[in-house]
């Protein structure tokens, strides 16, 4: 079975010791393609890196809400210079994220106003990343025009904002929270989103899947989420791994599939 590990951090320093192993045994156990993503300005460039070493692993190039202190409105230049490199085939992750504070609001929105724009003018498919700002995403969103292709990765959302996003035609990625004890209303969404607007991502090293939640998560766990997957929909394995895996390769790399 072949799985595209859509979204994960593999520049991070939680595979400084094993990043080779790690992407070994992903590929192992079927992992056919990986986007690492990129978060600040320094990330971008061990994502790109990175990417060289491997045929299988592209890029995403973006800064993250969380570290637009860590960056000043003129890098928005840096990161149009590093979308022209080779294997970048999206922009993210961006968004709004104030679960910690909402102090760097106007911050947020204007890095991820300048980075719709940048995944518009290059065609790219873009990232968003959203925790406790689904009001002040949406605005952004009704005012601008949105790139073709938009996914919400590691959907946290509830049904509203899951019936939103199909009215937008988004996608959205699920995460190992799929397979959380108290992910009700995750669950309650994967059931509701048509399979055909569906991918998955480890979000590693975080929110590893059960059976291997609180530990280090990699890409090979993708397995997993997709399972989880097709329980809730109650479809064959097989049938939903095609599936996701098919909508991952259409959205990301190739229309024609
Ligand atoms: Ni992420």
């Amino acid at each position: 079975m072949k799985y595209f590990d859509t979204h994960c951090h593999l520049d991070f320093d939680q595979f400084d010791n094993d990043r080779e192993e790690v992407v070994k045994r992903a590929k192992e156990q079927g992992v056919e393609y990986i986007l690492n993503v990129g978060t600040n300005i320094e990330s971008n460039k061990k994502v790109i890196e990175i990417a060289k070493n491997y045929d299988f692993i592209y890029s995403s190039i973006g800064i993250h809400p969380l570290d637009v202190d860590k960056v000043k409105i003129e890098d928005l230049k840096e990161i149009e210079k590093l979308v022209k490199s080779e294997k970048v085939i999206a922009i993210g992750e961006v968004g709004l994220d104030f679960y910690y504070s909402k102090d760097k609001m106007e911050k947020q929105k204007e890095f991820f106003i300048g980075q719709i724009e940048i995944a518009g003018k290059y065609n790219l498919p873009l990232i968003i990343h959203q925790r406790e700002s689904k009001n002040q995403l949406i605005e952004i969103i009704e005012n601008i025009k949105m790139p073709e292709k938009v996914v919400f990765h590691c959907f946290g959302g509830d049904l509203d904002l899951a019936r939103y996003c199909l009215g937008k035609n988004f996608y959205i990625s699920f995460t190992g929270i799929l397979t959380f004890k108290n992910a009700k209303n995750v669950r309650e969404v994967a059931k509701f989103y048509p399979i055909e607007k569906i991918m998955v991502e480890t979000d590693a090293p975080f929110l590893a899947p059960e059976p291997f939640r609180g530990k280090r998560s990699e890409p090979f766990m993708v397995k997993y989420i997709v399972d989880q997957l097709a329980k809730l929909k109650e479809k064959d394995i097989n049938e939903i791994t095609d599936l996701i895996f098919k909508n991952s390769i259409k959205f990301f790399l190739k229309n024609d599939l």
